[in-house]
């Protein structure tokens, strides 16, 4: 369990922003003999082998086809991406300080990216003078910056409200104290060479290292727990499994499901559909065949669960509330928010009876609206029956959340069954 549970610490700090998770994915998919592919070039495939295709550097989708001619697909879906605050176009503010203008991805927890030591992570696209165009990635971790926030002195509603946060006037990082209107550039030719800095991707990661809590190691704190908990259980699933006799094993690692999916990377996108098509077409299966291929498919959408918080026991319903360290979550939601129906958790609650895994049930409180993940648009637009599952988390959203270790390895268990599933015809 040690052993795991330091690669998924391994993971989180190789990952601070999407584009550095899917160069993990990649990594570590690479290391296990699976190939990569691109969208832009034609692909040959060979049976029983694993492959990956990246788009745009940030969302990945990686598969194995079966030893015979396949049949259906076992599909696992989480996305890469988390709620921060990201770096304007043009960032530097140029006042008495070294400043930068922020605006928000997502719907982070905002008061926990205050008086933190934070880095800027991300990908720079630049002119070298090898290449006109290279996308670079970046973690400046060694140029902390803080967002500082206000002593109660100088607002006495604070103790009583909490700070009223500007979106746009208050969440300014502090780079340095010294006035240099071309602060972001100079940080970033610390860390990457290039003759010009054409446009950039960069968030506000937090410098603290994930770690655990408890006498028993039984908590862990980090950033990114939603999603990177689920994406790392689908690779540790896939990485550990063999091909199937006549079913493909596939994860998709969807980017911007925190902005609503609908994005060339993001779960409403043409990806895992083209994905399907693509390999279908080399598979030799076409017309109706097709379209068996894709009802026979069954996806577990996997995404962090808001785990029960004893001190707001009054936020979550008495009975289909999650605790932290009692199972992997199987998530409901009667508006379909979540995709999961009797007829898709079904096989999921058999496989965890059959194999004596423990299995939660989420429901929200009913006058709280429930959240969402990639599993309703994947159902959707791929028209794939699927089950919503994830771990319980506290403080979803923040830049620190919490988790059980014990349901992180619940998960891991839980892929690693679903895997060598085969759904029926
Ligand atoms: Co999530």
């Amino acid at each position: 369990m040690n052993e795991t549970l330091n690669k998924f610490f391994h993971f989180l700090d190789a990952s601070p922003t999407s584009w550095h998770a899917a160069k993990e994915i990649g990594r570590q998919l690479t290391e296990c003999g699976f190939a990569p592919l691109s969208e832009t070039e034609s692909w040959q495939l060979e049976k029983g082998t694993g492959y990956f295709v990246v788009r745009d550097g940030s969302a990945v989708a990686a598969f194995r086809l079966p030893k015979k001619k396949a049949k259906r697909a076992l599909l696992l879906a989480s996305h890469l991406d988390s709620p921060a605050l990201k770096l304007k176009p043009i960032a530097d503010v140029g006042g008495e300080v070294s400043q930068f203008f922020t605006e928000i991805y997502g719907s982070p927890l905002l008061h926990t990216w205050l008086d933190r030591d934070l880095a800027l992570a991300g990908r720079a696209l630049v002119k070298t003078k090898e290449k006109p165009l290279e996308s670079l990635l970046v973690y400046l971790k060694e140029h902390p910056l803080i967002i500082p926030s206000l002593a109660p002195h100088l607002d006495r509603s604070i103790g009583e409200k909490g700070l009223q946060i500007n979106k746009q006037d208050h969440l300014r990082p502090i780079a340095s104290l010294a006035k240099n209107p071309l602060m972001l550039e100079e940080m970033l030719r610390r860390h990457i060479s290039f003759e010009e800095l054409l446009a950039h991707d960069l968030f506000l990661v937090p410098l603290e290292k994930a770690a655990f809590l408890g006498p028993e190691k039984e908590m862990i704190a980090s950033y990114r727990l939603d999603n990177l908990t689920s994406a790392f259980a689908m690779l540790f699933a896939l990485t550990n499994s063999k091909p199937l006799d006549d079913a493909l094993q596939i994860c998709v690692f969807f980017d911007h499901e925190e902005v609503g999916s609908e994005s060339f990377l993001g779960a409403a996108s043409s990806f895992l559909n083209q994905l399907l098509d693509r390999i279908a077409l080399h598979e030799g299966i076409s017309g109706d065949e097709l379209f068996c291929f894709k009802n026979r498919t069954w996806c577990i959408s996997a995404d962090a669960a808001h785990g029960y918080h004893p001190n707001f026991s009054d936020r979550f319903d008495p009975k289909n509330a999650p605790c932290l360290g009692k199972g992997v979550v199987l998530k409901t939601n009667a508006q379909q928010r979540y995709a999961t129906s009797a007829t898709s958790a079904a096989p999921l609650i058999q496989i965890c009876k059959d194999r004596k895994l423990p299995l939660q049930t989420f429901a929200s409180k009913s006058d709280i609206p429930s959240g969402s993940t990639v599993g309703a648009i994947v159902s959707a637009v791929c028209g794939i029956p699927t089950v919503d599952i994830g771990i319980a988390s506290l403080a979803m959203h923040s830049i620190r959340e919490t988790i059980s270790s014990e349901d992180l390895i619940g998960l891991l268990t839980l892929l690693k069954e679903v895997i060598h599933y085969a759904p029926k015809s």
